[in-house]
């Protein structure tokens, strides 16, 4: 998400300085652009050499360069670029913003900018904790600049723990994508502002007894998909997952479930929504009654006798719902034969508004895999669309989500 985006990268005096080398690295693989300027603090703990090197960048540090300036300056840092990241942020540095002291390049580049700023704190918990540096976070934050961790643990200084630490390079990425977002956001640009989607994702895991379970081949690669292009196009989103292997996506509530009647409860618990998309290949029957102990062998030979009862169809509960049922609610049909007819008779039964059907034969290698080939089923008719990765036909499912709810024909 943060591909073609231009970050200035202002590390500033802390032993956390070593983690923006990372930091660096995991902009980059997502496809930013990094600017550093480093205070000289900074070049204390890491190299400009080592930074210049990984950010493939000139890296800026004297306010009063006079090649830099004739070239760049701060005042065109501070404004042409998309962000302004500050991790470490000291707390001298939060003092210094608090007060627009710009008395070196980094807090010239803060006082001269209009972009957002998003600042990853690393101090002493007793710094962290000192009255001035409370009221200064809380100064920083009404002029709107964000603010990512810090997190607890140990510190540098031997025997030191609490909150202090800077947050993981990953978290700090996260939370870039997220203030870039919000951005276009509340600028109009994302049809899915302001709008809440709920989507199921994975399978469901049935107990047999404490150590055995019913699955399914689910990877959840489509469900995630979808909650990612959902969150992209503005929406705040809910992620109800079976057991998968995949991370969590970032900025997405995650409710980790097992059962289909987990499921059915997070979901329930989890709306009203505007948008509902149930990717998830809940498991059709559990146990009637679960096993309290592990199911032994008798000795006989025989094998035992697994009595099953259907689980409650999550899709249709929704869709036959009178306050609960979202604007737009989407079904999978996930079919090894008759696929068509099948997804007409589920868009009826389950009172859904499209279902994307998709042939799951071992042979298509959709199960698991990262393709898809899908049709839209809704009442006005079936949608044939190519082959695609999971990842495009999430986006072009949520673009097409998003128009019909907001009314707009084109996708
Ligand atoms: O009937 P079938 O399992 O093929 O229906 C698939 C669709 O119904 C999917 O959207 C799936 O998430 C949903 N479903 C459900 N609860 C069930 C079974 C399926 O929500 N118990």
């Amino acid at each position: 998400m943060l591909n073609g985006k231009e970050i200035v990268l202002i590390i500033s005096g802390g032993i956390a300085a070593y983690k923006s080398l990372d930091l660096i690295r995991r902009l980059k693989e997502r496809g930013a652009r990094v600017v550093p300027v480093m205070t000289s603090g900074a070049r204390k703990f890491v190299t400009p050499l080592a930074v210049g090197a990984l950010a493939a960048e000139k890296v800026f540090t004297d306010l009063f360069d006079r090649e830099a300036e004739h070239d760049v300056g701060h005042i065109r840092l501070a404004r042409d670029h998309d962000l302004i990241l500050i991790a470490p942020t000291t707390a001298n540095l939060m003092a210094k913003m608090v007060h627009g002291i710009a008395d070196d390049l980094a807090t010239a580049v803060l006082l001269a900018t209009d972009k957002p700023v998003l600042a990853a704190p690393a101090m002493n918990p007793k710094m962290w904790q000192n009255p001035a540096t409370v009221r200064n976070l809380e100064t920083l934050q009404k002029r709107g600049i964000r603010f990512v961790g810090p997190a607890s643990g140990e510190m540098a200084e031997k025997g030191e723990a609490g909150v202090g630490r800077m947050s993981e390079p990953l978290e700090i990425v996260a939370a870039a994508e997220a203030v870039l977002r919000d951005q276009r956001a509340e600028a109009g640009e994302l049809p899915l502002a302001g709008r809440h989607v709920l989507i199921t994702s994975g399978p469901t895991h049935e107990p047999i007894d404490p150590v055995r379970y019913i699955a399914n081949r689910s990877s959840g690669k489509q469900g995630h998909a979808l909650a990612e292009a959902a969150y992209a196009a503005g929406a705040r989103v809910t992620l109800v997952s079976g057991p998968v292997e995949l991370p969590d996506p970032a900025n997405i509530t995650v409710v980790p479930v097992e059962s289909a009647a987990d499921m059915l409860k997070a979901v329930e618990s989890h709306l009203p929504a505007d948008i509902v998309i149930m990717a998830a290949a809940v498991a059709d029957w559990r146990m009637a009654s679960e096993g309290a102990q592990k199911i032994k062998k008798d000795g006989s030979g025989k094998p035992p006798a697994l009595n099953l009862i259907e689980n409650p169809d999550i899709l249709a509960t929704i869709g036959h719902h009178t306050s609960l049922r979202p604007d737009l609610l989407i079904g999978f049909a996930a079919e090894t034969q008759n696929l068509l007819q099948n997804a007409r008779s589920k868009l009826e039964r389950k009172k859904a508004d499209w279902i994307i059907a998709n042939d799951v034969s071992p042979e298509t290698g959709i199960m698991g895999g990262d393709a898809n080939t899908v049709r839209l089923v809704s009442k006005d008719g079936v949608e044939d669309w190519p082959q695609m990765d999971k990842t495009d036909v999430a986006r072009q499912i949520i673009a097409r989500a998003a128009a019909a709810l907001t009314g707009d024909k084109g996708s």
